[in-house]
Order: C-alpha cells, then sequence, then structure tokens
C-alpha cells in the first residue's frame, strides 16, 4: 500500500544509534524540507522521560554528531519531537504509546513508520504489542535495524514473529550499506554504461576482492559484540550484499521486486565453503594512526574465541561465475578504513608486445566506496618514446573521484535516504526475507567448518592487515591483496 507516513515511532530511541545516526539523519532531512511539515517523531525506550526531557537528551545528542553547517537546523527540528516511556515485554505499555501516538502531529495518522532498534530479543514482545494495540494495521510499515538472528533458526523466528503482524510489503530490514551513495552507484556503473557488462563474467574476470577494513575496535558494544564476531556482524549482511549488487544478473527494472529477485539468485547459488577456504583471527596489542591500542581480549577484560577478523574465498556456482573466486576480507582495528571491490579481469589472450619485450598486465577495476568514493580502471599504455630498446609498456589508472565529478550535490549519510525511503514506503533498498535467510544459510554452513576443523582466531597485530594465514589464503590462489 502506497502511503507517507506522518508518524515515525522510534523503539530505542535513546541507543547508540538513534544518538550517532538517526536523530542526526531526521535532523538533515528536516533542515533540507525532505520530510512534510506534518511529520511528528516519536521516541519511545525504557528511560522515563517527558516529551521536554528527551528534546533535551536529542539536543545533546545533535550537537555531538551533526556537522557544523547542519546545527542551525536543530531548534526548528526539535518540536517535532516527543516520548512516550515503554518496557517492550509488558503489554499493558502499549495501549499508552497507541493513545499518545493519537495525541501528537496534525489530525488523525494518514500512516505510520516504526523504526525498530532494540535489542533482537525484544522484537518479538513488541510486533505483539504493536498488533495487540491496533499499531499494527494496513497503515503501517516497520524498519527493523540488525542483527536479524545469529543464525537461520533465530533469523526465521524473527521472521515468523514479524510476518504475524505485517506482510513482506510493509517490512522493511534495513542493511544501512545499502543506503551508502557509492553501493548505489554500482547499479549505474554496471547497467548505465554498455561496456562491463559483456566482460562481466567468468570467461574476463579472474577474481573479485572484496574489503571491508575498519580501524575501530569493540567501541564499547561488549554485550553485543563478543556474542556476534565478524562473520555475523559483517559478512552475513553488508559484505553478502555488496557480493549479490556485483554478481547479480541486469534486474528489468529498478524496482524493489526486479532487483531483490537478481540477489537472492545470487545468494542462493552461494557454494558451502571448504576449511581452507577461510580464516579468522583476532586483534591482538598494536598501533592505529601511532596510538597504542589494546588487544581484543584486554579491551573485553577475558579471554575470548570470537573472531574479529574473516578472510573468506567464496564461490558461486552459477552460470556466469562459474570458477571465479570471490575474496572477501573484514576486520576491526586494521590499518586503515576502507571499503572497496576490486574486479580483477583477465589478461588479453595473446600479447602482441611479447616480441617487443613488453609485459601486459591484466585490467583492474578498484570500486571504492569509503572513506574516499572513487572508480579506478586501470589500463595499460605505452610509455612515451622512440622504442629503440623495445616497447615499454606501463599501468594507467583511469581515475574517476566522486567528488570532485560531483562537487554540487549534498553527501547524505545512508540513514537520511534508508529512513526517508521507510517514510515515503520504498523497499528497493532494503533487505527482503528470502535474501537474510538465504545469508544465514550459507554463514551457518561457515560456522559448521569452523566447528568441525577446530578453526579458531589467529592473532594479528592491531594496524595490521589481518593474519598473515588471511594472506596465505589469496597466495595460494594466484592473488595478492589489493592494499
Ligand atoms: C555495523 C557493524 O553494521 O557496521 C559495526 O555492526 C561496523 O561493527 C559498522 O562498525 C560499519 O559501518 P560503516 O558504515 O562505518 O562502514
Amino acid at each position: 500500500m502506497k502511503f507517507t507516513a506522518d508518524r515515525l515511532l522510534l523503539f530505542g530511541a535513546t541507543g547508540d544509534l538513534a544518538q550517532r545516526m538517526l536523530l542526526p539523519s531526521l535532523c538533515a532531512l528536516h533542515a533540507d524540507k525532505l520530510v512534510d511539515d506534518d511529520l511528528a517523531i516519536i521516541g519511545t525506550a525504557r528511560s522515563e522521560y517527558s516529551d521536554e526531557e528527551y528534546r533535551e537528551f536529542a539536543r545533546v545528542a545533535l550537537e555531538k554528531f551533526l556537522p557544523e553547517h547542519r546545527k542551525p537546523a536543530i531548534d526548528s527540528f526539535l518540536p517535532r519531537l516527543s516520548y512516550q516511556h515503554l518496557d517492550a515485554t509488558n503489554l499493558e505499555h502499549f495501549p499508552q504509546l497507541a493513545q499518545k501516538l493519537g495525541t501528537v502531529g496534525r489530525g488523525i495518522s494518514k500512516g505510520l513508520a516504526i523504526f525498530l532498534s532494540t535489542a533482537p530479543s525484544l522484537f518479538e514482545p513488541t510486533i505483539a504489542g504493536l498488533a495487540a494495540s491496533g499499531l499494527a494495521g494496513e497503515a503501517t510499515r516497520i524498519g527493523l535495524e540488525k542483527p536479524l538472528g545469529t543464525g537461520l533458526a533465530t533469523s526465521r523466528h524473527i521472521n515468523d514473529a514479524v510476518a504475524s503482524a505485517f506482510p513482506e510489503d510493509r517490512i522493511f530490514r534495513i542493511d544501512h550499506y545499502l543506503g551508502k551513495e557509492t553501493v548505489q552507484n554500482l547499479l549505474a556503473l554496471r547497467f548505465a554504461n554498455i561496456m562491463f557488462e559483456p566482460l562481466w563474467n567468468a570467461a574476463h574476470i579472474d577474481h573479485v576482492q572484496i574489503t571491508v577494513g575498519e580501524t575501530v575496535g569493540l567501541e564499547g558494544r561488549v554485550g553485543f559484540y563478543d556474542g556476534a564476531g565478524a562473520l555475523r556482524d559483517m559478512v552475513q549482511n553488508h559484505m553478502l550484499q555488496l557480493l549479490a549488487m556485483v554478481a547479480m544478473e541486469p534486474p528489468a527494472h529498478y524496482d524493489a521486486t526486479s532487483v531483490r529477485d537478481e540477489k537472492v539468485k545470487v545468494l542462493r547459488s552461494l557454494r558451502p565453503i571448504r576449511a581452507d577456504e577461510t580464516v579468522r583471527g583476532q586483534y591482538g596489542a598494536g598501533a592505529i594512526a601511532g596510538a597504542a591500542v589494546p588487544a581484543y581480549a584486554e579491551e573485553l577484560g577475558r579471554p575470548s574465541t570470537t573472531e574479529t577478523f574473516v578472510a573468506i574465498k567464496a564461490h558461486l556456482d552459477n552460470w556466469r561465475w562459474k570458477g571465479v573466486p570471490f575474496y572477501l576480507r573484514t576486520g576491526k582495528r586494521m590499518s586503515r578504513r576502507v571499503t572497496e571491490i576490486v574486479v580483477q579481469f583477465r589478461n588479453v589472450p595473446h600479447s602482441i608486445f611479447d616480441g617487443k619485450g613488453a609485459r601486459t598486465q591484466p585490467n583492474r577495476l578498484v570500486i571504492g566506496i569509503q572513506p574516499s568514493e572513487n572508480i579506478t580502471l586501470s589500463l595499460m599504455a605505452k610509455v612515451p618514446g622512440l622504442d629503440r630498446g623495445g616497447i615499454r609498456l606501463r599501468e594507467v589508472p583511469l581515475d574517476i573521484a566522486m567528488d570532485d565529478a560531483f562537487a554540487g550535490p549534498t553527501r547524505r549519510i545512508a540513514y537520511e535516504r534508508l529512513l526517508l525511503d521507510l517514510i515515503e514506503g520504498d523497499q528497493t533498498l532494503f533487505v527482503r526475507r528470502d535474501e537474510v535467510e538465504a545469508q544465514w544459510d550459507w554463514i551457518d554452513g561457515v560456522r559448521d567448518v569452523w566447528e568441525d576443523n577446530g578453526i579458531m582466531p589467529k592473532t594479528y597485530f592491531s594496524g595490521s592487515s589481518g593474519p598473515e594465514a588471511a594472506v596465505a589464503l589469496a597466495e595460494r590462489g594466484g592473488v595478492t591483496w589489493h592494499e
């Protein structure tokens, strides 16, 4: 059903995500007049705030996390906010919430958008409370923040609970990587240009690398992270979504059904991995940007077998990608923050330059997603000269820095787009149930391989590029990680 919500209900409204991302994103949308004047935002959490106290809480968060040029909008944004204290495990609290929703905004609500960023253990009681208090009707859609389960079984359980109150076309599962500009730009690169698609297959591509490196460590998320680890925190969602966008067939349309149909086919063709196709790591002490940082176990306060780094050599068993490895790598406390995709093409089948003493290097496309957004295509070119001693060829980059190419448009953070899509009801950049379950199915297989083979995390120095074994994993396939 198509409607633009005029009430946005935030569960987990005092949490870290709300402070860092959701409130700043909403304030930015407000400042640019991208949300209607009548959009009322209702926060809810356990803390007992009045409306006024919550606005004060939000003001502090916005002062801290908004960029300077956005801060003048804070005063006019805050009146949109109100607050209702709620214990999601107590059904009796929901009628009050429903009542509150009736008293905010202008007139009778036309539509409600709900954003759930609470502990997953609260999903089920929250859904039950919403349904019982009449807040899950046809004019409500619900956004769910990860983690959506810890494996296929728990993910199904959550999906079933949500499905008991909401049909799939009103469920918005968030993977914030899909809200990133450069991730969407992948679709433009692949499907708005003629030259890549004919080469985008096993005949012309040797392998693909996807790296998500972070310099941060636990960041105080002790309770959550140690129970999750890098595989579930990063690979299950963000990295597999990136892989799906790189590998999918061209969708017929740019809409929720066509795009997600193609992604799920990719996710379902992931081959179960073997024990020698994966490496786990955990950061030891080291230095990031010259400053000493402690080991994971020290931050945690006890020894742990949770991985903070994963490398995987993945394969897609389908026609297009047969025999093309996808090397995935992610870790915390790595030498630099970088998200990038490297598409390594094959070499030319025959080089006319061999007899002239010159070697050709295979082309490489590097798609930088963050921190800088750029696309670099390495091409072979002749070194200028009269070539008396033979021809010399050299790789030269064809470099597009998005910031330079598009200096005008405002750069938006992922949640601005995703919140707006949730309010307006566009599911294209949200993850469908079959996708999330295909992702978990494959991830469960990886965990089984770890368990069956006693694969434990290898220590790596903070500030390095991960354990040596990850280098060896790539080298066994004749590949060097792109640094
Ligand atoms: C989150 C993970 O989903 O993504 C975090 O839970 C991680 O552990 C974060 O730090 C990375 O997001 P971004 O946008 O900073 O790359």
